[in-house]
C-alpha cells in the first residue's frame, strides 16, 4: 500500500471514531478511577428477581434508553430455505420475512417488513444460535446471493475504495463476520439489519421511533433506536422459537459498538436471552456514566439523539446524578454470561470504565454463585468467568483475533 494511502486510512480512522485525541491514548490495563455507583446489591435472590431489578429496568427506561413498548406481536409472513448446503456445505440458510405490531397506550402501530436470514449448522438442530445486529446489512453479514435485498441495494462489501478503507480501518470482520468458522465450530447465526424497522439516522430515526411511540404515557421518555434495536432480538427469538426446524434453547445476543449497545440492554430486559458478547460497546453500553473517560453523555446525546431518550440528555454534565449506571445494566444480565470486548487505543469506549461497571456488577453473579468478573486487572482474561473482560492492543473494530476469542468464550459456556 503507498504511503499515501495509509495516511488517508490512518485519518479517516482517527475521524471515523469521532475520537482523534482519544484513539492516540491508552487504556491503563490497571482499574483507573472510582468505585461505581449506586452499588448493584441485594440480600437475597429473591429480593433483587422481585425488587431491584424490575425497579432498575424501569430506571434505565425513564433515563437512559426510553420506554419498550407496552405489548407486541410478531408476525411471520414468510419462511423460505435458501439453500440446504450452503458455505460450502455447513450450513442451511434460511430467509424469514417479519413484521410486528406494537402497541404504546391505546395506538397500535405496525412495523414494515422486515427479513432476517440465518445460517444454521447441517444436521445440528439445537445449536446455540448468534443473534446478530451489525453496521452493514443482512447479505452483508450473511453473504450468499440468495439473500434477499431490496433493488440497487448499496451495501458495504460491494468491492472498491469505500470497502476496502473501511475494512482497512475497522478490521476485517467489520462488514462480514467468519461465518463459515462459526458455523463449523457449531453455532448458528442469525441476522436483521434494524435500520429496516429503526433507522439508524437522526431524522429518520427520530421520526421512526416518534411515530412507533406515539400512544406513550405523558411524561414517559419515548424509546430511543438503541431500545428498538434491543426490541429487535427478542423480536428474532421469537421468530425462531416459533420455528419447529430449530430446536435451539440458547441465544445469545452479539453486537459491536451501538449494536454492543442494544446486545447488552435486550439480555438485560429478556431472559430468553442466554449470553451476550458486547463488543466495545462504550457509553451507553457497558461503559460508566459517572467519571468516564472517552466518549462523555453530552458527546453522544448531540452527535446521536435518536439513540437515547431525551432524558439522557438531561444528564450530561451532571452524570453523578444519574440513579442508575451501567454496571447495573450488566448486573441485570446475571448470571448469564457476558463477554465484554475492548481495544487498548479505543479509549473513546471507555475500556477502564467498563471494566469498573463489571467490578460493580459482580456481587449480583456471586448472589447466583457464579464466578462473575475473575481478573483484577484489565489483561488476565478468563473466558470461562461469566463476567468475562477481553482487552486486545490497537483501536475500534472487529479484527481477526477477536472472532477467535469470541468463539473461545461461547465453547467455555455454551459447548
Ligand atoms: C461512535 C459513537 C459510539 C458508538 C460508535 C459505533 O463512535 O460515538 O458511541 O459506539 O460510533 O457504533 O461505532
Amino acid at each position: 500500500m503507498r504511503l499515501v494511502q495509509v495516511f488517508t486510512c490512518a485519518f479517516i480512522s482517527l475521524a471515523l471514531s469521532g475520537c482523534v485525541k482519544m484513539t492516540l491514548a491508552w487504556a491503563d490495563l490497571r482499574p483507573d478511577g472510582p468505585e461505581a455507583a449506586p452499588p448493584a446489591l441485594a440480600t437475597t435472590i429473591e429480593n433483587w428477581e422481585k425488587n431491584h431489578a424490575p425497579a432498575l429496568r424501569d430506571a434505565f427506561q425513564a433515563h437512559v434508553y426510553g420506554y419498550l413498548p407496552d405489548a407486541y406481536e410478531l408476525e411471520i409472513l414468510s419462511r423460505e430455505v435458501l439453500d440446504e448446503e450452503a458455505f460450502d456445505g455447513v450450513a442451511r440458510l434460511t430467509e424469514y420475512k417479519l413484521q410486528a405490531q406494537l402497541r404504546f397506550g391505546d395506538e397500535v402501530h405496525q412495523t414494515k417488513p422486515f427479513y432476517m436470514d440465518v445460517a444454521s449448522p447441517v444436521g445440528d438442530e439445537t445449536a446455540p444460535i448468534i443473534l446478530m445486529q451489525t453496521f452493514c446489512p443482512r447479505w452483508d453479514t450473511i453473504p450468499h446471493p440468495a439473500v434477499s435485498r431490496p433493488e440497487n441495494a448499496g451495501g458495504c462489501s460491494g468491492g472498491g475504495i469505500g470497502a476496502s478503507v473501511m475494512t482497512y480501518v475497522f478490521g476485517r470482520y467489520i462488514a462480514t463476520p467468519p461465518i463459515k468458522m462459526i458455523v463449523e465450530r457449531g453455532y448458528g447465526v442469525a441476522t436483521i439489519f434494524p435500520s429496516e424497522f429503526a433507522p439508524d439516522s437522526r431524522e429518520r430515526g427520530l421520526a421512526a421511533l416518534t411515530a412507533m411511540s406515539r400512544g406513550i404515557a405523558p411524561g414517559k421518555s419515548r424509546w430511543g433506536a438503541v431500545a428498538a434495536w434491543a426490541w429487535g432480538f427478542s423480536l428474532m427469538v421469537d421468530a425462531l422459537e416459533s420455528d419447529e426446524a430449530i430446536k435451539s434453547s440458547d441465544y445469545i445476543t452479539f453486537g459491536h459498538s451501538r449494536y454492543g449497545k442494544s446486545a447488552l440492554l435486550a439480555a438485560a430486559f429478556d431472559e430468553r436471552i442466554g449470553g451476550v458478547i458486547a463488543h466495545q460497546s462504550g457509553t451507553g453500553g457497558a461503559s460508566l456514566n459517572r467519571r468516564k473517560k472517552g466518549e462523555s453523555v453530552a458527546a453522544i446525546t448531540k452527535s446521536y439523539p435518536h439513540w437515547f431518550a431525551e432524558s439522557y440528555a438531561a444528564y450530561a454534565g451532571r452524570e453523578e446524578e444519574m440513579p442508575v449506571d451501567q454496571h447495573q445494566l450488566l448486573a441485570l444480565i446475571a448470571p448469564r454470561p457476558v463477554l465484554l470486548g475492548n481495544a487498548r487505543r479505543d479509549v473513546w469506549s471507555d475500556p477502564n470504565g467498563a471494566f469498573r461497571a463489571a467490578i460493580g456488577a459482580d456481587p449480583v453473579y456471586e448472589l447466583y454463585g457464579s464466578v462473575g468478573l475473575d481478573q483484577t486487572r484489565l489483561d488476565e482474561w478468563k473466558p470461562q468467568a461469566a463476567l468475562s473482560f477481553w482487552i486486545r492492543p490497537g483501536t475500534h473494530g472487529v479484527v481477526k483475533e477477536d472472532w477467535p476469542a469470541f468463539l473461545e468464550f461461547l465453547d467455555a459456556h455454551f459447548d
